[in-house]
């Protein structure tokens, strides 16, 4: 198997209120980029080879509320990134994150009642956000929230909305897993967080749950499927692509990447580690993968 830069997908953080860029404690080598300064990031991945990003914001605390209100906001932080993005490049295929966990005060990525992130209260928000997001011209919208049923009930939306050609990339298989926890603190929902997400990101010692989960996403009008975390679950990646003929992405995610990047500083591994594990995806079978590397390892590659 090779890899090539039509492969590979940067997700990028995006924060309100910055001059220039911050570091990310938690992941050595990746940044926060303000509205000053994310058009210079997005051509330095253009430049890459890279096509596609993966927007990721970082909101203020005074925006966040216990139903995450700010997601629906048409000139929200999101928007205006994605319409400043397309503005000067509008070649770079941006997928939107849809869940409402950067905008929610207690960190989960849906609306609470009872202790539990209730499903069908959500469903709206995940809608209207999504709305919002075609709106301001994103081409891929990636619901990540794990939701049941909001596949069916965004595709409808776009679909009213004359969004027929913005496409939906389905989280279809997200476990809960610790491998997160860099990310949280890159978006700031870490010191956030009650509790867990298993109450609707799945339990990982389940495998069969991910054949049922991508069946009813596809049902719903997905038009690709995501499986997260990425190097612990190439068994789940070869499965699904083995069960449906439907594009899988796999991502890399923040624990993967600070777990190598730690490693690599320190001497302990190589940096062609990176390479290696970007590879064994591509041996899963996944079609793209998700990766904090993706530009440099584009630049390496092309
Ligand atoms: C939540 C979301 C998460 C990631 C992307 N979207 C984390 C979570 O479920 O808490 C993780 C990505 C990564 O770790 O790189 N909507």
């Amino acid at each position: 198997k090779r890899l090539s830069s039509d492969d590979l997908i940067q997700p990028v953080f995006i924060k309100e209120d910055i001059d220039g860029t911050e570091e990310i404690e938690s992941m050595p080598g990746i940044l926060r980029y303000g509205k000053s300064s994310i058009l210079r990031e997005v051509e330095s991945i253009v430049r890459s080879g890279v096509k596609t990003i993966a927007l990721f914001p970082v909101v203020n605390s005074s925006k966040k509320d216990s139903k995450g209100s700010e997601a629906t906001n048409k000139n929200n932080l999101m928007c205006e990134s994605v319409r400043l993005i397309k503005e000067s490049f509008p070649e770079v295929i941006i997928i939107a994150d849809v869940a409402l966990d950067p905008y929610t005060d207690h960190g989960h990525d849906g609306i609470i009642k009872n202790n539990y992130v209730d499903n069908e209260l959500t469903l709206n928000i995940l809608r209207s956000q999504s709305l919002v997001l075609a709106e301001a011209g994103a081409d891929i919208i990636a619901p990540s929230d794990m939701m049941d049923g909001r596949i069916g009930k965004i595709r409808k939306a776009l679909d009213k909305e004359g969004h027929e050609m913005v496409q939906i990339l389905s989280y279809a298989v997200k476990y809960a897993s610790s491998f997160y926890g860099p990310f949280r603190d890159a978006v700031g929902s870490k010191g956030l967080l009650k509790g867990d997400k298993k109450n609707y990101q799945m339990d990982f010692r389940n495998s069969d749950e991910a054949i049922r989960e991508v069946a009813l996403d596809i049902k719903e009008g997905a038009d690709m499927v995501m499986v997260k975390p990425g190097m612990p679950y190439l068994d789940i990646i070869k499965t699904v692509k083995d069960n449906f003929k439907i594009p899988v992405l796999a991502y890399q995610v923040s624990g993967e990447y600070s777990l190598l990047s730690n490693s690599i500083k320190k001497g302990l591994i190589d940096k062609n580690s990176v390479l290696e594990s970007l590879i064994s995806f591509k041996r899963a079978g996944a079609n793209a993968i998700v990766s904090y590397y993706a530009d440099r390892i584009s630049d390496l590659i092309k």
